[in-house]
């Protein structure tokens, strides 16, 4: 029994009779895998406790099962605007619905939230699960943590210092034998030891006119044993703006040449291991402390919300700093009030079975100018501004189990991607290709105009000339008077679109989260409640049902 002392082991022989020990369930709702990843590790540690554990689903968690996981261990992301993850929808209604199962206080849990402290819902899908299973009757065991993006460190600390807890109450149950746990997973390349991939190829995707930029980059996984499939990501581990950390150190009257730890100097640490473009509550919490600034603390009121959203809107570290100025402040005052820089993920635009040591993406560069400061997005002016081909870019594998091409080649897909949500559709047919996948192809795609940014145009083209993308919409939204997005194609095309449906086809939608996947969703909902016949009702049950058999998968940012 870990945690006893060799010679403390009670002898088998010796033990009283066990009394039966409840089994421990860790339960997960994840959007992209972080948090199942979180609660495989947390079962695996369970069981080399010699706890007996269920690792289940929160996408076919039922009422039943709710009621008779009396020792529970959950981990859930949140989604953009405070949504848990498509797979865990049912599950959230089901708690917060009549039909909700009573607890009791033998019911125990812990929760954990993954999220992003800079949204304002930060972590919303694991209090609302914290709060309504406490309402519920049931016992919290543990207070709930909630995650920020580096969320590794926070994730492990929670599952030890849970799993203490339930193994204390299971305290009773007969000593189990030692396990033998050891067995070093293997070397791989992670977010903290990222692998070096050279730029082969960098070119731009817009002609010069367009009033954006879009580059099609071309990495080299050569030596490197990285494996990905279609719909995975890569994660870069990008670098800070030298111009923008000179402007950060001159605003805090800091020195960048000054030692920070161990022989580097501050300039470093900032520019490689902290973010210091966006904002978060927390920052802002610690920042208000450190300038004790009323106005500051006032904007932070509860009763100042929509005054702060407001006023948050296009401000990054550096406003908050000019605007609040301290005096006399101390290199690592500043450094404790932020995170870690995050690794920013992109889908994956080619398929190894096109190209076995390669991975491409597609990176739409962000720049902006808000408050007389241009702005630009950390990891994709990195890649446009400070590297070139040749030099090397620090990478890993994040692989995303529920974006994923059906099994069955056979099966029809139909592709919704506008702006460089397109990447991972460009994977998912070289991939059918590759395969000599017979299963008809749909790709809806879009973006400002045809002329400068049809992204990857001549493939599509050709594919479509071979016959292996069955089916191309495209809606060019500036072309026009009036603005032409995918979900207009898609109702345009309603009939057809219904017919794929009810023939199998499995849905993918990738790009913005914020207005075009819920634009893409409801236009999916009436094409299946006009061409269906169904009701609102029975419209939502159908798409939902897709969501379960996952033929409705997305990829969202
Ligand atoms: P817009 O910029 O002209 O409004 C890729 O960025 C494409 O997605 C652009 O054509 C953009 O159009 C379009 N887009 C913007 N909002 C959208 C939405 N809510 N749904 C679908 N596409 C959208």
């Amino acid at each position: 029994l870990a945690g006893l002392d060799a010679h403390d082991a009670p002898v088998v022989a010796e033990s009283p009779p066990s009394a039966p020990s409840e089994p421990l369930t860790v339960l997960f709702g994840s959007q992209t895998g972080n948090a199942e990843g979180v609660a495989e590790q947390a079962a695996e540690r369970a069981r080399a406790r010699g706890l007996e554990v269920e690792l289940k689903d929160m996408a076919s968690f039922g009422k039943q099962d709710l009621k008779q996981a009396t020792r529970l261990m959950a981990v859930v992301s949140t989604q953009g605007d405070g949504d848990p993850p498509d797979s865990a929808l049912g599950f959230y209604e089901l708690l917060a619905g009549r039909k909700a199962p009573r607890l009791s206080d033998d019911h125990r849990f812990a929760v954990l939230g993954l999220g992003d402290a800079s949204y304002e819902y930060f972590c919303e899908s694991g209090k609302v699960l914290d709060s309504r299973l406490e309402a519920l009757g049931a016992q919290r065991l543990c207070t709930r943590v909630d995650a920020d993006v580096d969320y590794e460190e926070t994730a492990t600390q929670w599952v030890d210092a849970t799993l203490e807890a339930f193994a204390a109450l299971a305290e009773s149950a007969a000593p189990t034998q030692a396990s033998d746990a050891g067995g070093t997973a293997a070397a791989t390349y992670s977010r903290s030891t990222p692998f070096q991939a050279e730029v082969l190829e960098m070119q731009p995707l817009n002609t010069e006119d367009s009033d954006k930029q879009t580059l099609h980059v071309e990495l080299s996984l050569e030596e490197s044993g990285l494996e990905y499939q279609p719909g995975d990501a890569v994660g870069i581990v990008p670098q800070n703006d030298p111009s923008y950390v000179d402007e950060l150190l001159a605003a805090l009257r800091l020195d960048g040449e000054a030692p920070f730890e161990e022989g580097r100097q501050l300039r470093d640490a900032l520019l490689n291991d902290f973010e210091v473009t966006t904002l978060t509550r927390p920052f802002l919490n610690h920042w208000a402390e450190i300038s004790d600034d009323a106005e500051l603390r006032r904007l932070l009121d509860e009763e100042s919300r929509d005054e702060l959203r407001e006023w948050l809107q296009g401000r990054h570290i550096i406003d908050v700093l000019e605007q609040f100025p301290v005096e006399g402040l101390e290199a690592d005052t500043f450094i404790r009030a932020l995170r870690k820089l995050p690794p920013r993920l992109y889908s994956i635009a080619s398929s190894q079975a096109a190209s076995p040591d390669e991975v491409h993406l597609t990176v739409a560069v962000v720049r902006y100018e808000t408050h007389g400061r241009v702005r630009g997005g950390v990891a994709t002016t990195y890649l446009a501004d400070r590297v070139s081909p040749g030099d090397q870019v620090p990478i890993y594998i994040d692989h995303n189990k529920h974006f994923k091409l059906p099994d069955d080649d056979a099966a029809p897909i139909v592709m919704i991607g506008p702006g460089t949500g397109v990447a991972p559709f460009r994977a998912f047919l070289q991939e059918r290709e590759a395969r000599g996948a017979s299963g008809d192809n749909w790709l809806f795609f879009g973006d400002r105009r045809r002329r400068s940014d049809f992204l990857y145009q001549a493939e599509w083209l050709q594919w479509r000339k071979m016959g292996l993308l069955t089916r191309l919409d495209v809606a060019f939204s500036r072309d026009q008077q009036d603005k032409v997005y995918v979900q207009d194609r898609l109702r345009e095309r309603a009939a057809t679109l219904y017919d794929w449906l009810q023939a199998g086809a499995y849905v993918f939608v990738c790009g913005d989260a914020e207005r075009m996947a819920p634009d893409v969703h409801q236009a999916l909902l009436d094409v299946i409640r006009e061409q269906g016949g169904h009701d609102e009702e029975a419209a939502a049950e159908y798409l939902r049902d897709l969501q379960q058999q996952k033929r409705y998968q997305r990829d969202v940012y």
